[in-house]
């Protein structure tokens, strides 16, 4: 297996796609896979909460504890800001506010991090985070970027080091509102064999070409049951872009039929290849900290620069403090605990 991260198996993925494409399957799939070896993170990022319940969390998370409910979230927005003075009060810590020297940041292999204590859920070496749909019933689903403002918040400052951040996204453009697709060093895209697919696979292409995170975006081909839906995919996706097919499976029917948590050694083997696939390139990703802080920086400008936030916040761009490294901050974690 290629280990290419200097800093231990620091790694973040999503998985994104219409809905009914695989995402939820494949986050469950992938995390349960990754907990075998690393600490991993699994956020449910969907409108509809169904991560929990294929990894075996049942009723874990009461609302209160979803990351989007207003307490929740405030709570985590304090803890975060720690001493960084250039958030002046709450309301001011944006989505975009990216991290500094003063704000606390969340190690993602620290059992006894308070936020991961406080909003997760622990089962051994996986871990469950639920952004929830707190608020949102009334509005509608096209508001569910709002609720993912604090998942943005966790992910910047989140240091993944030694450890796995697997979410299964929304379906649509929200999973790359804001910070979102600039968060991630792998995105998944679940396709099925249709031409719905395939158009889907264009709109994504033009919104991470548009974000500049093509590079990161990838395809995998789900519910194949023949050798032609193979090569329908084949001949619309490109080559070096389709990380492989996850078959048409009679497991996952099953536990369709049964609900319950999914097993991961109980999938064909064939199908759990793709889940080796998937980590091989994970872990040929060379996350650029510091970059990643950079483009934060740049989203962050482009957000206050809007006439709303000016108006209502006044200026922003001091949340920048352009001394910070993150990239150090990963080596050190890493050092401290060699
Ligand atoms: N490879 C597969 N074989 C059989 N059923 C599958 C496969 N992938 C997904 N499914 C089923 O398709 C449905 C939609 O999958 P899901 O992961 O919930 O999609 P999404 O999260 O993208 O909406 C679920 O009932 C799931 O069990
Ligand atoms: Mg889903």
């Amino acid at each position: 297996m290629p280990r290419s991260s200097a800093y231990g198996e620091a790694m973040r993925i999503a998985f994104v796609g219409k809905g009914g494409s695989g995402k939820t399957t494949l986050s469950a799939l992938f995390a349960q896979y990754m907990s075998k070896k690393y600490p991993v993170l699994a956020v449910d990022g969907d409108l509809n909460m169904h991560l929990g319940g294929l990894l075996g969390f049942e009723d874990e998370l009461p609302k209160e504890k979803h990351i989007s409910h207003p307490e929740a979230a405030k709570a985590i927005k304090t803890h975060l800001k720690g001493k960084n003075g250039r958030i002046k009060d709450l309301a001011q810590f944006r989505k975009t506010t990216p991290p500094t020297a003063e704000s606390n940041l969340i190690f993602l292999d620290d059992p006894a991090d308070p936020i991961l204590m406080q909003f997760s859920a622990v089962n051994t070496t996986l871990r469950l985070m639920v952004v929830g749909s707190y608020d949102s019933e009334e509005i509608g689903a096209s508001c569910y970027h709002n609720n993912l403002a604090i998942l943005e918040n966790i992910l910047s400052h989140l240091i993944d080091a030694r450890g796995v951040a697997v979410a299964d996204m929304v379906a649509g453009v929200d999973a790359f509102a804001n910070t979102l697709h600039a968060q991630f060093d792998l995105l998944v895209l679940a396709v099925e064999p249709t031409k719905r697919g395939l158009e889907v696979f264009e709109q994504y292409k033009k919104l991470a070409e548009e974000a500049g995170v093509y590079d990161s975006l990838y395809v995998v081909g789900n519910k194949v049951r023949l050798e032609a839906d193979e090569e329908f995919i084949k001949k619309y996706i490109p080559q070096e872009k389709l990380l492989g097919f996850l078959k048409e499976s009679e497991y996952l029917r099953r536990k369709d039929q049964e609900g319950g948590a999914l097993n991961v050694d109980m999938l064909e083997e064939e199908n759990r290849k793709l889940l080796q696939t998937i980590e091989s390139k994970l872990f040929s990703m060379q996350p650029d900290y510091q970059a990643r802080l950079e483009k934060l920086f740049d989203l962050h400008r482009r957000y206050v620069a809007q006439g709303f936030i000016k108006e209502r916040f006044g200026d922003l761009t001091n949340h920048i403090d352009p001394t910070f490294n993150l990239a150090i901050i990963y080596e050190k974690h890493a050092s401290k605990n060699n």
